[in-house]
């Protein structure tokens, strides 16, 4: 069994990319099973449901978020119509859509959960409390455990990442934009990199054009984001479970286009 996990898409170049290069690269990796993080999908945060169609028409089976996802209205339309889509599960209770789930792909069952940071970030419920807890309820029913952890510190990552080994079978990092090297299996048990990067502008500063973000560091004051032109990229991993349902590689792809 394999997973391919596709690292913050954004805007209307990742979206390209998907379209263009998704079912290749799933082809290319043997890949049962496609996640795909798209809190940045339209504009460059957000999803909107025309998005959302057009990465699932091209090969995506599963929509993770993160801090972007109530960028845009549209959201609030439609999180709550679909099963395959998340947002991260220690916002604030009520609050619209689900944090995990469990989907089948033959006979495995796969339980998805999506949780974000809270250093740096918003002050959320604790995701490592939140993770028991989900833990608890999914276990049962779960022959993997994947999870998104959409954060910013590293710390915070890799010490969530030793905290869930043994209990979810693969953890990956997303938000930051910028893939790490550190992918690795801990404990002979839990697939893990800091952060799987994104998929969009390949020569913007994490995905927004260079010159504007350069003008804001340089001036301190406001600017309107523009997404990047240019060359594109396509950042994921790919998780192979063994036929017990144990991981035995996670692999980093990193993928750039005209
Ligand atoms: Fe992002
Ligand atoms: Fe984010």
């Amino acid at each position: 069994m394999k997973i391919l996990f596709v690292g913050d898409v954004m805007g209307q170049s990742g979206r390209s990319v998907i379209s263009s290069y998704l079912n290749e690269i799933k082809k290319e990796y043997k890949t049962d099973f496609c996640i795909l993080n798209a809190e940045n999908a339209s504009g460059y945060a957000g999803l909107v449901k025309s998005s959302y169609d057009e990465l699932i028409a091209a090969g995506a089976d599963f929509i993770t978020t993160g801090n972007h996802i109530w960028a845009k209205k549209d959201i609030f339309d439609f999180i709550e119509k679909y099963d395959n889509i998340l947002r991260p599960a220690n916002y604030p209770s009520p609050c619209p859509g689900k944090g995990y789930n469990v989907v089948r792909i033959g006979k495995i069952r796969l339980g998805i959960i999506n949780l974000s940071g809270t250093v740096f970030m918003e002050n959320l419920d604790n995701p490592f409390l939140a993770f028991d807890k989900i833990y608890e309820i999914i276990k049962p029913c779960c022959d993997i455990i994947f999870v998104d952890f959409h954060a910013e510190a590293t710390s915070e990552k890799i010490a969530f990442s030793y905290y869930a080994s043994g209990r979810a079978d693969a953890v990956v990092g997303t938000h930051t934009h910028v893939q790490t090297a550190d992918e690795r299996i801990i404990n002979l048990q839990t697939a893990a990199i800091t952060d799987v990067g994104m998929t969009g502008p390949y020569e913007g500063v994490i995905g927004i054009d260079r010159s504007i973000i350069i003008k804001s560091f340089k001036t301190k004051r406001p600017v309107k984001f523009e997404l990047a032109q240019g060359k594109r990229q396509f950042n994921g991993v790919c998780v192979t479970f063994d036929d017990n349902n144990v991981c035995v590689k996670i692999e980093r792809i990193y993928k750039i286009f005209d």
